[in-house]
């Protein structure tokens, strides 16, 4: 479902931020970007959503590249990222409806797919308030509802548990993990290799732009001659990271 194909990405002349990346996402599977920050893990999501341009090499979408199918790319995602930012003076259920409209959602399944994913995540209590009046974690659960509202096939969610407390932080597991045995393809970013670990089926190990290892849990910590996936981690950090 997701193809990265010698992916390349320069912001400057001087530096490569991404040095070379690929891999593939499959339905059914929760793929994730596991490095510490400043690795480019952003930078590869926001490419995969086609924010953003690679510098070099491909990027399809269920065989679709952006230059030629643009739309129909973005009817197969549902992007989460921390630098989305909801209007603050807006309410969850104006947003709802707002992102509802965009994606054409047919009056009859919006109100069922609202009530479930409102009840969800606990949000029905707070759709006729402001925005700016809702904690961290409640806002993250109404950009993950929006980010989901046309019930994409493919999932690019960047750091997705960042900044929550541990209840939301499993809400948000619990539910990717759902999608996942629904048959959705699911990519995520983590910094937090617990995450990573509980959550992804495959794991690529991403550091100063590019993959140093990758594979299942078992097979991380096999490759590394170690006995836990913590001990695998810092051990293919040290010998990774350069600067
Ligand atoms: N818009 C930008 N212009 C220039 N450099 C950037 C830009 N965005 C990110 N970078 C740089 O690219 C590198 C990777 O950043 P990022 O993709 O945000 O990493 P991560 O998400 O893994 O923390 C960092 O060195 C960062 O400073
Ligand atoms: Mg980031």
């Amino acid at each position: 479902m997701i193809q990265l194909i010698d992916v390349h990405k320069s912001y400057t002349k001087e530096h490569e931020t991404i040095k070379g990346v690929s891999f593939e996402v499959h339905e059914g599977q929760i793929f994730g970007l596991l490095g510490p920050n400043g690795a480019g893990k952003t930078t590869l999501m926001q490419m995969i959503a086609t924010l953003m341009k690679p510098t070099s090499g491909q990027i399809l979408i269920d065989g679709l590249s952006a230059d030629k199918a643009l739309l129909e790319i973005h009817r197969k995602i549902g992007f989460l990222t921390n630098e989305i930012k909801l209007d603050p003076l807006s309410t969850p259920n104006a947003l709802y409806d707002f992102f509802a409209n965009l994606y054409d959602i047919p009056k009859d399944e919006l109100k069922d797919r609202r009530d479930e994913s409102f009840a969800r995540f606990g949000i029905s209590p707070f759709a006729e308030k402001r925005i700016n009046e809702l904690s961290t974690g409640m806002k993250q659960k109404i950009s993950i509802a929006i980010s989901l509202i046309h019930n994409p096939p493919v999932i690019i969610f960047d750091e997705p548990t960042n900044g929550l407390d541990i209840l939301t932080s499993k809400q948000v597991t619990d539910y990717l993990k759902e999608l996942r045995d629904k048959g959705h393809a699911i990519i995520l970013s983590t910094h937090i290799f617990s995450v990573a670990e509980e959550l992804c089926d495959d794991i690529a190990v991403l550091i100063d732009g590019s993959i140093v290892a990758q594979g299942s849990v078992d097979m991380l910590i096999e490759q590394a001659q170690v006995n836990t996936f913590e001990e695998a981690f810092f051990k293919i950090y040290v010998e990774n990271h350069k600067e």
